[in-house]
């Protein structure tokens, strides 16, 4: 029989969070074969799929800075895969590429969208092929140029950032360490934070669940925050307002805690702040930087290579099948460092 490959569709756009059996529909279409391929195209499979917060954002029929997802097409997607079959000279059969290729089986791109592993700095570093997702892949370069170009951290200055145990803050927070400043990470359970401070060397971890939390923020801030490394938003944004030191930087990556709500809530108490203590506040998309990726990865090897940055990834099985679970896992904070569904094992052999 010829192969068949599972697709995740979306179905209806939600109006709060993913609904479980409705959000999406999972569909088994006929795989594309050789045949199909044009010059230029590439024909892949799946091998780990990335889930990020964004995804819930590409659901939303708004202007954004990618176009949303539309009813019935394959769910948007960062991707492992490996090639099945080319006409293409940028990569061959068995090769390891990153592409957009969404949530599915088995794909056609073209070569402009498909990055040959061969040109990351993994083996250099001692990285791992899931690290093309994690910290080599978008994650990693938003919390590196995030921190870097924007937060600028100085040796002795207080940096505070927000879900610092997923995938970006973990990362951005290590980079702030590295910079010589006083980390303080923020995270929705204590064996998270247990994970900031004593593996990597974060200076204070408070639980943002903690009903103390308020009020460990202020004492574990006595000096002011110099760079707020934002990505929850809300509550939490409001009480780094609160805490800011004149003249900091506001790294405003993500807001988690809105994305899922349908009545958005922002910070109002301590908003005249950014006047008061001049702060300077800057959004950004990574892809902002995409010119400047190759001298990251590079950076973020030796770093690796020094044992000077540590990650972790939260790796779900099932395929395609478990998209809804890697959702779920990923708004109610089930992961710790990058999130990633495996749809294929790279020691199990390709058929086309
Ligand atoms: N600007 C850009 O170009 C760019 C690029 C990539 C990512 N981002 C942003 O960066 C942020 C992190 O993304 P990621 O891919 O690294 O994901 P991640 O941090 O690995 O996973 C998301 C984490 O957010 C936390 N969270 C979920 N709901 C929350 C809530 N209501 N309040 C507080 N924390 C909540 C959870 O951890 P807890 O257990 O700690 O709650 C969860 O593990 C997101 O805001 C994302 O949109 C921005």
């Amino acid at each position: 029989m010829a192969r068949q490959s599972l697709q995740l569709e979306l179905a209806e756009r939600p109006k709060a969070g993913i609904v479980p059996g409705k959000t999406f529909r999972v569909r088994q279409v006929p795989a594309p074969t050789e045949a199909d391929l044009k010059d230029g195209q590439l024909l892949l499979e799946t091998l780990y799929v990335s889930y990020d917060p964004a995804m819930r954002g590409w659901l939303d029929d708004r202007r954004s800075y990618v176009p949303p997802v539309q009813i019935g097409e394959v769910m948007r997607a960062l991707t492992i895969a490996r090639v099945l079959a080319s006409k293409s000279s940028k990569a061959g059969p068995g090769d390891i590429v990153t592409a957009t290729l969404g949530i599915r089986e088995v794909g056609i791109m073209p070569e402009d969208q498909v990055e040959p592993a061969s040109a990351l700095p993994l083996g250099k570093s001692g990285g791992k092929v899931t690290d093309l997702l994690g910290v080599f892949g978008l994650t990693g370069m938003t919390a590196y140029f995030g921190m870097t170009k924007i937060g600028e951290p100085k040796a002795g200055e207080t940096v505070v950032v927000s879900a610092a145990a997923g995938a970006t803050g973990s990362v951005a927070a290590q980079i702030a360490k590295i910079a010589g400043a006083r980390v303080i990470g923020t995270a929705g359970s204590d064996e998270k934070c247990r994970w900031l401070t004593e593996e990597l060397g974060l200076d204070v971890a408070l639980n943002y669940k903690d009903p103390d939390f308020r009020r460990k923020f202020k004492e574990a801030t006595p000096k002011f925050i110099d760079v707020f490394f934002d990505n929850v938003g809300g509550e939490q944004l409001d009480m780094a307002l609160g805490r800011a030191n004149a003249f900091s930087r506001f790294v405003m990556c993500g807001g988690i805690s809105q994305y899922n709500a349908e009545s958005k809530s922002g910070p109002t108490r301590n908003f005249s702040n950014i006047i008061t203590q001049r702060i300077k506040m800057q959004g950004f998309i990574v892809f902002d930087f995409a010119k400047e990726y190759p001298a990251a990865m590079a950076q973020i090897g030796r770093w690796l290579g020094e044992g000077k940055l540590k990650r972790k990834e939260t790796i779900i099985k099932g395929g395609v099948a478990a998209s809804e679970e890697a959702f779920k896992q990923l708004f109610e904070g089930g992961n710790i460092g990058k999130l990633m569904v495996e749809v294929k094992n790279p020691e199990e052999v390709s058929r086309l």
